[in-house]
């Protein structure tokens, strides 16, 4: 597939992965993505996950045709890209890895060599010429490794993006890129919004055509609409106004009372509200939804003295990749001693800039006339 006439993706799709990084659930499954550029030299950016070796070698030489690969560009050491460097250096024994310092000390662990003696070790800021494209290339520590760069093509205005605006899914399905992109982002770099934050300003004084990601499709149009979006996650910003419920039900009285809570937050006028039951949900669209809106609503039993251990997940998700700048509200369910609202409160209590609502919905066991008052009146603030 060209990209343009001298660039050409190579990579893969893998259709048959269960769990992406052995926790996202990917039901179109993810791609794999590989590109050359054919030049007076030939240089080949990144290679692919274990499992395709042959398709992607394959990919490859369909692509040089009679020409063969100067340099092999590693942006990213995580295996899904680097697993295959091994196997592209011994087939291809004149070619040169381009890379950081860092990316050649973990092939040495990786991999128990670092092809000391093909190395053409970059920082950021550096450059190298094919011919008429030259790749610029700029260090991205923490999207998603230390070792991580991107590659710039300044004759052709491609960047070259390592994971950043990486998607899950099928590349070539028609759908919106931002959700699958988003659970993609606050997923696996979610935690890292600073130095997201950090790589997106330097790409702004970039004129940057298309984008070419590790995983997902090229992007070709409306670059400055992933590029902001990229910024409004980075910083923990809420891109829509609106309403999670996040629940666990034991017994069905806690669902009963977030069911009544999502008919009076619509009777209030909010129609923006994303409902989940952490038990049985892909937790990682909760999680992914949580970052999207602007307010949450955590909804739980006390259990063994805590909380209940859906929710204490879903928790540990949010605040270790920083969540913070929403309104949280509290839903608690309790047969005698009930404390669920003070432990998740304490459970975020290291996040910053959280506001928490006034309004508290206390049950105790089953919804009566109180707790229907308590939820009426959260719904009500919430809803403004
Ligand atoms: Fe797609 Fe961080 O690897």
């Amino acid at each position: 597939m060209f990209v343009t006439d001298d660039v050409k993706f190579v990579g893969v799709k893998d259709n048959k992965i269960d769990l992406f990084e052995s926790q996202y659930p990917v039901p179109d499954g993810i791609s794999y993505n590989s590109f050359v550029i054919i030049d007076e030299k030939v240089a080949v950016i990144d290679t692919v996950d274990i499992a395709f070796t042959e398709e992607w070698l394959g990919n490859v030489s369909d692509a040089l045709g009679h020409r063969r690969p100067n340099y092999l560009v590693v942006g990213h050491m995580e295996p899904d890209h680097s697993a295959n460097i091994t196997s592209f250096m011994r087939v291809y024994p004149e070619a040169k890895i381009v890379s950081t310092a860092r990316s050649f000390a973990m092939m040495k662990n990786f991999f128990g060599e670092d092809f000391i003696d093909r190395q053409i070790v970059v920082g950021d800021g550096s450059s190298l010429s094919l011919g008429n494209h030259t790749l610029h290339f700029i260090t991205a520590p923490m999207v998603h490794w230390p070792e991580v760069m991107v590659t710039y093509d300044s004759f052709e205005k491609i960047l070259f993006s390592a994971d950043a605006f990486g998607k899950f899914g099928n590349p070539d399905k028609e759908e919106v890129w931002d959700d699958e992109a988003r659970r993609y982002y606050i997923g696996i770099v979610g935690k890292y919004g600073v130095q997201v934050e950090s790589l997106i300003k330097k790409l702004l004084a970039l004129e940057i055509e298309k984008i070419c990601p590790l995983h997902g499709p090229v992007l070709c149009e409306n670059i400055g609409h992933y590029l902001n979006l990229y910024l409004t996650w980075a910083r923990y910003q809420a891109q829509e106004d609106g309403v999670v419920i996040a629940y666990t039900t034991v017994y069905g009285n806690t669902k009963r009372a977030v069911l009544l809570l999502l008919e009076k937050l619509r009777e209030y006028g909010c129609g923006n509200v994303a409902l989940y039951d952490l038990a049985r949900c892909d937790m990682s669209m909760a999680v992914a939804d949580a970052f999207k809106y602007s307010k949450l609503v955590l909804a739980t039993t006390t259990y063994n003295g805590g909380i209940f251990p859906f929710m204490r997940t879903f928790i540990d998700h949010l605040t270790e990749r920083n969540y913070s700048y929403r309104t949280v509200a509290f839903l608690e369910n309790g047969s005698w001693a009930p404390m669920a609202t003070r432990v998740m409160r304490e459970r975020l209590s290291g996040c910053k800039n959280l506001e928490f609502a006034h309004s508290k919905v206390r049950i105790l066991s089953a919804l009566n006339e109180d707790s229907e008052r308590e939820i009426d009146a959260l719904a009500k603030e919430i809803s403004t």
